[in-house]
């Protein structure tokens, strides 16, 4: 566990945890945020409880057997952002696959920043066998996100075209990697 201080605020960045399953509804609250707002994720139904604890649950199991690292940034009790790299199946198993998002009242400030610079120094013992790249998806008009991942090393390989419908627009979106 680490804090850090953002803007002033005092923010704590620490791994997931099995005591999380306890705490799922703060975790379904911060995601049905971001669904509400509309962001660029894939997801487009709120979580219940049931549904965030399955997914706490999932990534618990696969952080013990070192297949995802997976980091929570929260301040007085609130998540404000998570980032987590998950081992792709079979024979994509060198791939991590990473995702990351903070809520909108803490953007812009260096919390995606330092997630990111985290979760790359969590991901070289976090994983056995080592993951030997790391990939993600974003939409082409994300141009946060893009700027983000291209300076922390992430560069575009593929373009893949209307692939994502976003309020009743087909979006593009970029496959962009980082080779460890
Ligand atoms: C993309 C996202 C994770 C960035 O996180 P963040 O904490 O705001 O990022 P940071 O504050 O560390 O900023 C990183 C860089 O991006 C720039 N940036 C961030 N938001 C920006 C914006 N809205 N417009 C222009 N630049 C922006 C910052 O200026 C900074 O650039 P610099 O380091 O060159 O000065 C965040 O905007 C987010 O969660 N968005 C919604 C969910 C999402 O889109 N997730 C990604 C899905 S692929």
């Amino acid at each position: 566990m680490e804090k850090i201080i953002l803007n002033g605020k005092e923010i704590t960045i620490r791994k997931l945890a099995p005591k999380d399953l306890k705490d799922a509804k703060k975790f379904a609250d911060y995601i049905n945020d971001l669904i509400e707002e509309d962001v660029y994720l894939s997801v487009n139904k709120k979580y219940s409880l049931r549904d965030e604890t399955v997914f706490l649950k999932s990534q618990i199991e696969k952080i013990k057997k070192k297949n995802n690292v997976f980091l929570v940034a929260e301040t007085e009790k609130k998540i404000i952002g998570v980032s987590s790299i998950d081992r792709m199946n079979g024979k994509q198993g060198h791939i991590g696959l990473f995702g990351i998002s903070i809520a909108r009242e803490w953007r812009r400030i260096g919390l995606g920043t330092f997630l990111i610079a985290e979760i790359f120094e969590m991901a070289k013992n976090g994983f056995d066998p080592s993951i030997k790249m790391i990939t993600l998806d974003v939409i082409a008009k994300n141009e946060p996100a893009i700027h983000l991942y291209r300076k922390m090393g992430f560069k575009k390989v593929a373009v893949l075209p209307k692939y994502f419908r976003h309020r009743g627009e087909l979006l593009d979106i970029v496959v962009m990697n980082l080779y460890l």
